[in-house]
């Protein structure tokens, strides 16, 4: 097989086994009050599987924060805000 046609097959498996940015963001700057799987509550946090917050409304949110929730638009670049917004919509 030439070798180009074989890196080309490994390059999915590579994608699939780094996590997605979002997530890493997400571990870094959410998990200490939401919890990995969204449900911790820490800090008074809200549940995130039960959230009916759009993309947009949460993007709002962590960009400004909101009551003890910090605002992450000086620490995350508005691409970053997108991408934990994204991962958080996963979150069921
Ligand atoms: C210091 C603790 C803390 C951290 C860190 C934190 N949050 Fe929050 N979060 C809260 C609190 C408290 C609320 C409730 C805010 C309110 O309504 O007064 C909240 C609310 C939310 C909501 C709204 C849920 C709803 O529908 O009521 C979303 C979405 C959210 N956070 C996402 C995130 C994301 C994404 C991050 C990481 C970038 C993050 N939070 C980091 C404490 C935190």
């Amino acid at each position: 097989m030439p070798r180009l046609v074989f890196a080309l097959l490994l390059l999915p498996a590579v994608a699939a086994a780094a996590p997605p940015a979002g997530q890493l963001l997400y571990q870094k700057n959410c998990a200490r009050c939401h919890g990995a799987n969204g449900q911790l509550g820490a800090n008074g946090a809200h549940n995130l599987t039960k959230s009916n917050l759009n993309a947009f409304g949460r993007t709002y949110l962590v960009t400004n924060g909101m009551g003890k929730m910090p605002a992450f638009g000086r620490e995350l670049t508005p691409a970053q805000v997108q991408q934990v917004v994204a991962y958080s919509l996963t979150l069921r």
